[in-house]
Formats: structure tokens, sequence, C-alpha cells
């Protein structure tokens, strides 16, 4: 998916230094805050000229910036994509400038996949199976649960990949029902917000909490203990990308479970740069191996976690 005859002498031969623009799409979580110092630091360490901006969730200003990074003759574009949609303009526009563009973390759904050269990141529909296989392990017998679920980014591939993984496993067990889904930017406020919501609608009927992020985990944590009730002990919470914040919630009993979503991603990133650069192809994805945390692990893990 390269096109190593453009490049009969590499930069790199030249002694030539490689020019990566990221634009990352917000400030919007722990996980996004590791991310950005992922990439910021793996580019020092590889001596990779890195052009950074941030697109503080607007798609429109993520496609200005990949714009300017066009304009300015990058060697190679990443960018974590706001939504999976509406990207075939600009990238079209990148391909036509012969830079090749990496995902990072999030996957885009455009009808022409030579528009992108490879992604970088998690299988986010496993991340949702997950999450409901652990749910469905714990949750057994005659009574039926009731879910509510806390959706990330209207359209983007987190929470696509994410809802679908998980309602695909909760069909096949028949004690679960989904009381509501709300939708919510993958932030703190968002998900006290939306919980307030749920729980001035359903109350007391919700049995399990299920988070597209730890963030929003976070915030329906706190709703739920201005409600009143005893968040990881009346509901059980689950969310996904296990940052430490939610380690210390599972440690203190408040969270019950977090499916890793790695947001170090800068390593793998200036990798696959420096082979884009040499010629190589690249594997069209390049998914992250992950883990499931639970309170009986998250304190011997807390320790050891980096982000
Ligand atoms: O794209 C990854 C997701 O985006 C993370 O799970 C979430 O925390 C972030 O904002």
């Amino acid at each position: 998916r390269s096109d190593p005859e453009k490049r009969e002498t590499t930069k790199q031969d030249e002694g030539k230094s490689i020019v990566l623009g990221f634009a990352q799409v917000g400030t919007e979580s722990s996980w996004r805050l590791a991310n950005t110092k992922s990439v910021i630091a793996a580019a020092k360490e590889a001596g990779i000229d890195l052009l950074y901006d941030n697109a503080e969730q607007s798609q429109e200003r993520q496609i200005e910036i990949i714009r300017r990074f066009i304009k300015q003759k990058v060697d190679v574009i990443a960018f974590s994509p706001k939504t999976e949609t509406g990207w075939e303009e600009v990238l079209q526009e990148a391909k036509e400038a012969g830079i090749p563009v990496i995902l990072s973390d999030r996957e885009v759904n455009v009808s022409d996949d030579t528009l992108w050269t490879a992604y970088i990141g998690s299988d986010m529909m496993d991340e949702g199976r997950r999450a409901a296989h652990w749910l469905a392990g714990e949750l057994t017998g005659q009574k039926r649960y009731r879910i509510v679920e806390l959706e990330g980014t209207e359209k983007s591939a987190p929470a696509v990949g994410r809802k679908k993984g998980f309602e695909e496993v909760i069909r096949q067990h028949g004690n679960f029902e989904i009381l509501g889904s709300y939708s919510g930017d993958y932030t703190y406020e968002d998900g006290k917000k939306m919980m307030e919501t749920a729980l001035r609608q359903h109350g007391k009927l919700i049995d399990v909490v299920y988070a597209h992020n730890d963030d929003m985990a976070l915030g329906a944590i706190q709703a739920i203990e201005e409600y009143g009730l005893h968040p990881g002990k009346d509901m059980v919470i689950i969310s996904i990308d296990a940052t430490r914040p939610a380690f210390q919630a599972m440690v203190t009993g408040k969270l019950n479970m977090a499916v890793e979503c790695n947001p170090l991603l800068g390593p793998q990133l200036m990798k696959a740069v420096r082979d884009l650069m040499d010629g190589k192809e690249l594997p069209m994805k390049i998914i992250t191996s992950e883990g499931v945390f639970t309170q009986e692990t998250a304190k011997r893990e807390l320790q050891n976690r980096e982000f």
C-alpha cells in the first residue's frame, strides 16, 4: 500500500529528516491526553519532525489542518478521525499530492480504501464484545438485567464498534435488556449529564452502566453517588480504556471492569512512518493487543499503569 516507485532515494538516504503532520482529534479524555503525549515523545525519540495540531472535536477544523499539511508538503499525514465518514475529498487531495495517510486509533468508512495507507489502533468492535462477554459471565441466572449505555461521539469509529460488538454478544443472552442508550463526547461532564438523565428516566431500575470510555464512566459514577446509590454495588459499572483513573475507581470498588484500549501508539506510528519512507509495504491494519481488568487485578496492575 506504499508507493515505492515515487521514492528511489529515500529522504533518509539523503540525510534529510522526515516530516509527519499529525491532526489530533481533541483533548476530550485521559486516554486522548496520553495518546498525544505518546505521539509527541515518540516523534522526538525517532528523530521525526512532527507538525502537530489539534482539531478540538471539529471535523471541519481537522480537514483544514490536513489541507495545511498537504500545502506544507509533509512526507506523511496521520490523524485520528473524529467520525467515520466525510473524509473522501480531503483524502483524495492527499492522495493526489502523493502523501500517504495513516489512520491513528480511529478508522474511516470511505468507498475507496486506497485513500488511506494503514490503520494503527484497537479493534473497537472486539472491545465491545469483550465488555459484554465479561458481563454475561458475571450476571447469570433468572434475573433480567437492565443496561444503560453511554455512547461516545456519534458516528466515531469507537462508538460504532463498541456499540455493535457489545450488543451482538448481549443479544445472544436472554437475560439482558438495554433500557436506554445516550450519546456524549467521551468527556467526564457528558458522562455525568447522561447518567443524570438516565437516573431521572429509569432510577433504580438500572442494573448495569456500560460506558464507551473511562471518563464517561467516572462522570456517571459521580452522578450515581449524588443520586444516593453506590456505584459498583447497587449498579455494575463497566467501561473501556482502562486508564489510571479507572484503575483507581476499581481499587475503591466503584468501577467493576475496564476493557483496555491502548493509547500509547506513538512508537508504532513512528515505526510505520519510517518503514513507509524506506519504501516498505505496511500492513493495512496494525492492531494493538489489549487486556481486560477487574477489581481483583486492578490493585496489582495500578502501579504499572503508564496511562
Ligand atoms: O478513539 C479512542 C477513544 O477516544 C477512547 O476510547 C476515548 O477515551 C477517546 O476519547
